[in-house]
């Protein structure tokens, strides 16, 4: 089973760079996880540095805290060792800016153009068709208001699913209440769109079709490449949010027909706050920052050269270990099944087979409240999510669990488990061992259930 820390040429000596790695925290703010909780809370002194050192490990480990098993890779990756080895040169020696220039400013700017390369080599575009930015978000609403203003005296109708990340679905429907009009297509029980559905909302009008590679919180997979040539038949434009799929799942926009694709590194055990939106050569848009002339213009700014770096360097090592997936799906399965042997009344939430995603476990455990649930998972030092990351700070069940038609009280008892390539045998063990009797207490709890029944 590979590691993250496998492949390291001198362990021992990159206690430094492990330290730095590890003291970020693996989770995302909104986790109610040990390590979204230690991301969230501001550590400035060195003493909590190495005290999270200790506890939040790439490899899932044994700690003075106890076992600590992170799965929810969908929410985040821990940064691979190579990738901060990437990067501690461009945040120590080499900080110049790439507009400069002069020496400083031209070495970065040759590491950016190199990074650059790295990602348009993993979804088989150019360099010159990468630009750099924040992230998913930011690569999301760029793509959309962009081609929307620049678009504009084409027409004013825009497609996408029920399912999308609210960073697709958000800027849509602020679109749609300033003049544009929306079509918002429905998924089936397992979180698929039909490519019929999507025929037959194109009109004349349509100028852009927003659909998601893979979702976040089922793991389901589009069918991309049919939606591709759909789009390009009707002189649609065709945006793809790939941040769950990139390194995952085989992309090339060339194939699948994307005029723009959204990633993120932080998905792909690379730096939190570094994206990129590919826009295919000749499609225009309308940049949503001015002030100056980086990334051509369309996202100006001076760049975040260290964590560029690093997403080049993530995305290398991605497309090294394409392979690694079926490892992972071998481990999904084992949890899957172990979940639905164990537990009574469990549904499974999106597909199964290869319309999922590899590294996707997405359960409804009725009679069991999903916040609860993560609570006491977490006391074991689990770490999980309910429902989407983004939105387990709150009550209402999420909008892609409501639009596979779950009712509320399925959805509220739904657990995310998303596994990472550092995920071992021994958690999904852990996890096997200590899930049933949290159930089975959650249960007797429950008003709702005949608990006497509810465990084989
Ligand atoms: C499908 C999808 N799109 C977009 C995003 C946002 O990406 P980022 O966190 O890089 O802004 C996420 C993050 O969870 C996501 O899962």
């Amino acid at each position: 089973m590979y590691k993250l820390s496998d492949n390291h040429p001198d362990q021992s000596k990159q206690t430094g760079v492990v330290r730095q790695a590890n003291s970020v925290g693996v989770g995302q703010t909104a986790e109610v996880h040990q390590a979204g909780r230690a991301s969230h809370a501001s550590h400035t002194s060195q003493a909590s540095h190495t005290s999270h050192a200790s506890q939040i490990g790439p490899a899932n480990h044994t700690g003075a805290a106890g076992r600590r098993v992170y799965l929810d890779n969908s929410a985040t990756t821990p940064q691979d060792y190579r990738v901060t080895e990437a990067m501690m040169a461009f945040m120590t020696e080499t900080y110049g800016n790439p507009s400069s220039v002069h020496q400083f400013g031209r070495v970065a700017r040759t590491a950016v153009e190199k990074a650059r390369g790295q990602v348009a080599d993993l979804i088989g575009a150019t360099p010159e068709e990468i630009v750099f930015l924040s992230g998913g978000t930011e690569a999301n609403n760029l793509a959309i208001q962009g081609v929307a203003h620049a678009r504009a005296n084409k027409g004013h109708h825009l497609i996408t699913t029920a399912i999308e990340h609210h960073a697709v679905l958000d800027v849509m429907e602020d679109l749609a209440k300033n003049g544009y009009e929306l079509t918002v297509l429905p998924v089936d029980s397992e979180g698929l769109v039909s490519v019929a559905e999507v025929q037959a909302a194109i009109r004349p009008d349509t100028i852009l079709i927003s659909v998601m590679h893979a979702n976040n919180e089922i793991g389901s997979i589009q069918p991309i490449a049919e939606i591709g040539t759909l789009a390009r038949e009707n002189g649609v434009l065709f945006h793809v949010d790939a941040v769950q799929s990139l390194g995952k799942l085989p992309i090339s926009v060339i194939d699948m027909n994307i005029d723009m694709l959204s990633v993120s590194g932080h998905k792909i055990y690379g730096p939190k706050g570094i994206g990129a939106l590919y826009i295919r050569k000749g499609v225009k848009i309308k940049p949503m920052t001015l002030g100056g002339g980086q990334e051509r213009n369309i996202r100006p700014g001076t760049e975040n050269v260290a964590g560029i770096i690093g997403f080049g360097e993530a995305c290398r090592l991605a497309a090294e270990g394409m392979g690694g997936a079926f490892a992972v799906e071998l481990l999904r399965d084992k949890l899957l099944n172990g979940i639905v042997e164990r537990i009574s009344d469990v549904v499974v939430n999106g597909p199964l087979g290869d319309k999922r995603m590899p590294n996707n476990v997405n359960v409804s455990i009725k009679f069991v409240e999903g916040e609860s649930l993560l609570l006491s998972l977490d006391m074991q030092g689990i770490a999980a999510s309910s429902g989407s990351a983004c939105t387990s700070g709150s009550l209402d069940p999420s909008h892609v669990l409501m639009a596979i038609g779950l009712p509320h009280e399925i959805a509220h008892g739904s657990l995310r488990l998303t596994l990472g390539k550092q995920t071992t045998e021994e958690d999904v063990d852990y996890v096997l061992e200590k899930l049933p009797p949290i159930v089975e207490r959650l249960r007797a709890m429950s008003p709702l259930c005949d608990c006497a029944a509810s465990q084989h």
